[in-house]
């Protein structure tokens, strides 16, 4: 069974993603880590970010791999650690840009694809896993919410890391992050044909998983 959660930042995909898998009983895929963990690669190797063929030779020569467990995803690039480095707002930024570049995408979207079949069954989330990766996926959720909403999210997340940052801030990067994600060429952010789409904005995280879960239940048992 492969189900696919697929959204903007801040909209709750990542925790709802993990605490779904969790209940399941299935492997979760946080595709973003991939993403990010490139553009870590590709910083570490001095390559120019523009260079969208030296920046896809990266994709393909670097080792990923995830640890996605029910609280946070671990990630190691070529067997070292990285889960704190990808999650800075440089990478961040980076990430989108470099999440534009079709090659990039090939070699990911391959790896994420072997994954689904070597696991059969798992919870994916991103900004293409119901669109572009498993376009047959047994269910396919859309998970929104306002952007002052999605910024409050992930103003409260990265507070803790930087006790100097503004909401503005948060708030003008997400608006902007999103933009790119949802009006590049390749894979951009949409709503996936035959995907739920659900608005968290005045839901917590377990509203959300338990309308995700039933969802799944109730259509998996009609089946
Ligand atoms: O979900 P996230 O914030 O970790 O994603 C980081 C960036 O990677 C974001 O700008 C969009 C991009 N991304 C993508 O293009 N496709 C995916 N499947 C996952 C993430």
């Amino acid at each position: 069974m492969i189900i696919t959660i697929d959204g903007p930042a801040g909209s709750g995909k990542s925790t709802a993603a993990r605490q779904l898998a969790d209940r399941l009983g299935v492997a979760y895929l946080d595709t973003g880590a991939m993403y990010r963990a490139v553009a870590l690669a590709a910083v570490r190797a001095g390559v120019d970010p523009a260079d969208a063929d030296a920046v896809t030779a990266v994709a393909r020569r670097s080792d990923i791999r995830l640890i996605c467990g029910p609280r946070a995803a671990r990630v190691f690039l070529d067997g070292v650690e990285v889960s704190d480095q990808i999650r800075s707002a440089d990478i961040s930024e980076r990430t989108s840009l470099l999440s534009r570049i079709a090659g990039v995408r090939a070699e990911l979207v391959a790896r994420q694809r072997q994954i689904g079949k070597d696991l059969g069954s798992l919870v994916t989330e991103g900004r293409d896993q119901g669109s572009v990766v498993f376009p047959d996926a047994d269910f396919k959720f859309f998970l929104d919410a306002s952007p002052e909403v999605r910024a409050r999210r992930r103003f409260d997340e990265m507070r803790a890391h930087d006790p100097g940052l503004r909401f503005e801030q948060v708030l003008s990067q997400i608006v902007s992050r999103d933009g790119a994600d949802s009006t590049r060429a390749v894979a951009p952010l949409l709503v996936p044909e035959g995907a739920t789409r659900l608005d968290t904005s005045d839901m917590t995280i377990a509203a959300v998983v338990d309308w995700l879960a039933q969802r799944i239940g109730k259509k998996g048992a009609s089946r």
